[in-house]
Order: C-alpha cells, then structure tokens, then sequence
C-alpha cells in the first residue's frame, strides 16, 4: 500500500542531497506541479524558485487562480508572460508531435533566461510516470511526447530533478491530501495546454474559441456532478478541430468550427472508458456553446471513444 507519509518524508530527504544549489520549480497550478513545488520547498526553502508560465494557452482564468493558490500555500511565486513568444514559435506548427517539441523547447528557454538571472542550477519538474511511459523510449513505443519528458531540448543547462517520477496520478493525489494543498482533485490540465486542444495549427483566435468552449464543459459538467446528476470524470474538456460545417445562426448562415466534447472516466490515464453523461446535460452544453461562442462553432460532437484506442486528448 502506498503510504503518502513515507513518501514525503522519504522525498524531502532525497531533495536535499540532489539539489546543491538554487532551484527552479515550474508551476502550472496542476496537482503534479503543485506537489512538486511544497515538497521542495520543505527540502530547500527560499532556495527554490517557483516560477509561473503564462503560455496564452492557459484556462480560463487559470493564471489568477495559480496566484491566489500560491499565495494560499505560501510560497512566493514569479509570474512570466510568454504567450507572444509561444503563439509566434507555433505559426504554422500542425503537426501534434512537433507541436509538443516546439512548446517544450520554449518551455526550457524561458526556464533558462529566468535561472541565469537568478545564478539557478536546478529545474525540478512534477513529471509522473504516465508521462514519461507514453513518451517512449527504446523499449516502448512514442504514443505522444509529453513536453516535460521527450518535448525536452537535448541541449538544456539545468540539471533535471523529477520527485514524482514514480508516481501515478491517484498517488500523487494521496500525497496532495497528506499536504493539505487545495487543488488536490483537480482534472489534469496536459502542459502544452490548450495548443494539444486546438487540432492543427493554432492560432490565438482558435484557443479563445476552445477555451470558451472549455469553460462551459467545466461549468456544466461540475455543476451536474453537484446535483448528484453523474460523478465528475476524470477529464471533461473541448477539443476544437478544423473542420468547417454549415450552420444556421439566427437566420443567418454560418460556416464555422466544429468543437468536440470529451469526458472520460479513468484511474490513472492509461486507460479510460467515455463518461455516460445524462442526454439532457450534453443538449445543454451545445446549446451553450453555440449561443454564447457565437457563429465561429456550427456543430458540437461527443466523443464517444475509450483508451485504448483513442487517447485523452486528441493530439
Ligand atoms: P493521453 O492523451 O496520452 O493523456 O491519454 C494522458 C494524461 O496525460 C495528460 N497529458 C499531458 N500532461 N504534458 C502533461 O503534463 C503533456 O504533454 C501531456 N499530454 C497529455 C492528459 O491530459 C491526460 O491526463
């Protein structure tokens, strides 16, 4: 039985000895992330440095709510906007694995610009065993380069230190709740963010759709979970895909977006079967989406496919 105790006291000691210097901790608001951050933090102390990248591929809100947590928590957090740079490398980017590369590439450049500032050695990263499982390896096959792991520039000057490397997501849960942190059962939220959401090439347009559309899955969804309608899946988001279908809006016609829901119940993400959400519930998500998105989405999908064969996310 994995034992949340042990393993902190057991990674708090290991911190230590590794990291002989200053440390980077890179904080997406994300449970994985979060645990990362305290942990070394009780290791290190004001040695760490918690850094806060704002992509502009981030939720809705999600930049705020990451600053309020810290501040709960109390760690002192440094925010960066990056999101002109992100968006720029991206121009022109479809392909999903390149997309990964060229996000974890920018990821560990803006990561180093901070650290030579700070004289910072050290990049500690809440990669988790799923992430580095899929990314592949001699042994296993690439299912999608998560841009903590493969996404990682070869040539990077940090030396990577990754705590949670052994753990699956309901364990790292376990050890969230041992440390009292507040976002302890919050979905998991992929680093490339909402770039991995927007199929093809993204553009900021595309990601405000989506992150609209997101926002009103999240909405209904947890408020259906309140009134006891379903239990809250593992993971319920908006995918947007670049196929244009016509419309009729007002009595207008429109020629727009096609944004995919997806809900999926999971243990630990290797495997997952599509969440049987209530008819009622996805009527009122399309309609959402189609009256508040405006005539930029045409059609609203379900998708209604499990892992394996599909993935989660749909990049
Ligand atoms: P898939 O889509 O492979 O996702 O079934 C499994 C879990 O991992 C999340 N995910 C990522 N997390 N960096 C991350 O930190 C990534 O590049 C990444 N890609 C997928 C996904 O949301 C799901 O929870």
């Amino acid at each position: 039985m994995f034992d949340p105790k042990e393993f902190v006291d057991d990674a708090i000691k290991k911190l230590r000895g590794e990291i002989k210097g200053k440390a980077l901790v890179a904080c997406s608001g994300g449970v994985d992330s979060t645990v990362t951050a305290v942990l070394t933090y009780k290791a290190i102390g004001d040695r760490l440095y918690a850094l806060h990248v704002d992509t502009g591929l981030l939720r809705k809100h999600e930049t705020e709510q990451v600053k309020e947590l810290f501040q709960k928590i109390g760690i002192p957090l440094n925010c960066i906007d990056a999101s002109d740079r992100f968006f720029e490398k991206l121009k022109g980017v479809a392909d999903p694995e390149k997309k990964r590369r060229v996000i974890g590439e920018l990821f560990v450049r803006v990561f180093e610009e901070f650290a030579e500032e700070k004289g910072i050695e050290y990049l500690v990263q809440g990669t988790i065993a799923p992430d580095w499982i899929e990314s592949g390896d001699q042994l296993r096959d690439t299912i999608k380069t998560h841009h903590n792991v493969g996404g990682l520039p070869k040539d990077i000057k940090l030396k990577v230190v990754e705590p949670l490397r052994d753990l699956y997501k309901d364990e790292v849960r376990k050890v969230a709740r041992f440390l009292n942190i507040p976002i302890s059962e919050k979905q998991p939220f992929p680093g490339p963010g909402l770039a991995v959401r927007v199929i093809g090439e993204v553009t900021r347009e595309k990601v405000e759709v989506v992150r609209e559309a997101c926002a009103i899955v999240e909405e209904e969804i947890e408020k259906a979970s309140k009134e006891g309608r379903m239990s809250l899946p593992w993971q319920y988001f908006a995918v947007l895909l670049p196929v244009r279908t016509v419309g009729v809006h007002g009595d207008k016609r429109a020629y727009g977006y096609t944004i995919a829901v997806r809900a999926i119940d999971s243990i630990d993400a290797m495997t997952g079967s599509f969440s049987r959400i209530p008819h009622d519930i996805l009527d009122r998500i399309a309609t959402r989406i189609s009256n508040e998105i405006g005539d930029k989405v045409t059609r609203v999908v379900y998708d209604i496919t499990n892992k394996p064969p599909a993935t989660i996310e749909w990049e």
